[in-house]
């Protein structure tokens, strides 16, 4: 079977784009010779390419640019050599590869090709409904997840459902989403550079999705990213305390689950022919900083314990019962004023829950503030906390000996760092006795001396880390 008559079958099965001219088309290679099999991907990479090769499949179907520009077309024609350029186009010479483009045609399908793969790979199909936005630009799907998730579930079932390495994400790690928006790429605008409403308003897509944000939408998933227009307003939404979040794939990345579905409905169309889904793998890879020791979490400990806010209306007696077990009386803060400061700030109050038992086996609390040093009426004072200050005054690290010496007490700190340093708090400051300054020196806290804490009738060592 000619390839060109497998194109032919492919744009029979999309709608009929009268007098369509853009980026849907022959890329390189000769039509007119007979398939030996086919491949689908989001990007014809030099490792798709050599894939294909392997597979001794000679059409690829791709849904992105072969030669890096927006419209693709076949032909460099820039005024300077492109070394990389004259390479890949060498490789696909060679094997007499022929690319096909299929962006328009498969977005302008209904359903869209892209989302119906991304919803059937992603197991979101039963859930999700399609909007057009009232603003202009992109449609998008809303998801109505059957049961409240975290954003870090969210992100992890992405990261499987796709082959990811890591992502990143906008938000609280453990606030609840309910509802999803997949929404397309957050341009200022779309085609236009400054679009006005009749009404003279802006008319820029990113209004669109702050406007469903502020209704029910907990997170989104763009696909191009800037920071400049609604990331800047989950960011502030975050701060102020607002449960929002985004988790940034990258474009290709989860646009690729449309490709693996083309693979399916190609599969029917030309049953003649081996139709191969080939991944062009994680468009990125993922530097940690590694110098703070807090930046990787411990993923046994997380499978133990789950690690979240407290519930202050169930959990605030068991936090006070554990303050009394782990501290001596002098030291220990009093059941009302565990009490009262799991109410005041329960996001400020981790607790590390056993998943076997449901208990908890430890927590760390304290209280932001804007202060720098270290005061002993924040032990008492639950009413000194400042939701948005710029630092953390730590008041107390309990783990019940039954779990001690596992490192809990430390993840219990990094994960406070992760947190904090995700919603730019600067530092965390505590005060400790002697013994445990080389604890919290391995910790990363560095020894400030001694402080103006009296707390217990002990004298107190103030540390500090900056996230
Ligand atoms: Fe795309
Ligand atoms: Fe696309």
């Amino acid at each position: 079977m000619k390839i060109s008559e497998i194109i032919d079958r492919i744009l029979d099965y999309h709608p009929d784009l009268e007098g369509y001219q853009g980026c849907d088309e022959y890329k390189c290679g000769d039509p007119e010779q007979k398939c030996t099999g086919i491949v689908t991907a989001i990007s014809p990479t030099i490792g798709v390419i050599r894939q294909a090769i392997r597979l001794n499949a000679n059409l690829l179907v791709v849904h992105e640019p072969t030669f890096y520009t927006t419209m693709d077309e076949p032909g460099w024609f820039e005024d300077f050599s492109n070394s990389v350029y004259e390479e890949k186009n060498k490789l696909l010479a060679d094997h007499g590869i022929v690319i096909w483009r299929d962006h328009d045609h498969m977005h302008a399908h209904q359903p869209d090709g892209i989302f119906e793969g991304v919803l059937r790979y992603t197991g979101w199909k039963p859930y999700a409904r399609a909007v057009m936005p009232e603003y202009g630009g992109f449609g998008h799907f809303y998801i109505d997840l059957p049961e409240p998730k975290t954003v870090r579930e969210v992100a992890d079932h992405l990261m499987r459902s796709i082959g990811m390495n890591g992502c990143r994400y906008l938000g609280r790690p453990d606030d609840p989403v309910r509802k999803i928006a997949i929404v397309g790429h957050l341009y200022p605008a779309f085609n236009e550079h400054t679009p006005k409403r009749a009404d003279g308003k802006p008319k820029e897509y990113s209004v669109q999705l702050i406007s469903e944000l502020e209704k029910d939408v907990d997170l989104i998933l763009p696909g191009e990213t800037i920071d400049w227009t609604v990331l800047s307003y989950l960011k502030d939404a975050v701060e102020l305390g607002r449960c929002k979040a985004m988790i940034s794939l990258g474009h290709f990345n989860w646009e690729a689950l449309g490709m693996k579905y083309a693979k399916d409905w190609i599969s029917e169309l030309v049953p003649e022919v081996k139709v191969t889904y080939v991944p062009a793998g994680d468009m990125f890879g993922y530097f940690l900083n590694e110098e703070q020791p807090w930046t990787k979490r411990s993923e046994q400990l997380f499978e133990r314990y789950e690690f979240r806010s407290i519930h202050p209306d169930t959990e605030a007696e068991e936090a006070a019962e554990i303050e009394q077990i782990c501290f001596p009386p002098n030291e220990a803060c009093s059941r009302h004023h565990m009490i009262e400061r799991a109410k005041a700030a329960p996001d400020f109050f981790l607790v590390a829950i056993d998943k076997e038992t449901g208990k908890m086996a430890g927590f760390l609390n304290g209280l932001a503030t804007d202060e720098e040093k270290f005061r002993d009426e924040f032990f008492t004072d639950a009413s000194l906390h400042d939701e948005r200050g710029k630092n953390v005054l730590l008041l107390g690290l309990d783990v019940l000996p039954e779990y001690r010496l596992q490192g809990l007490g430390r993840e219990l700190v990094y994960e406070y760092c992760r947190r904090e340093q995700a919603l730019g708090r600067e530092k965390l400051i505590l005060t400790c006795l002697d013994a445990k300054i080389r604890m919290y020196e391995k910790f990363g806290f560095k020894d400030l001396g001694l402080s103006a804490s009296v707390w217990g009738g002990e004298a107190w060592h103030e540390m500090d880390i900056e996230l």
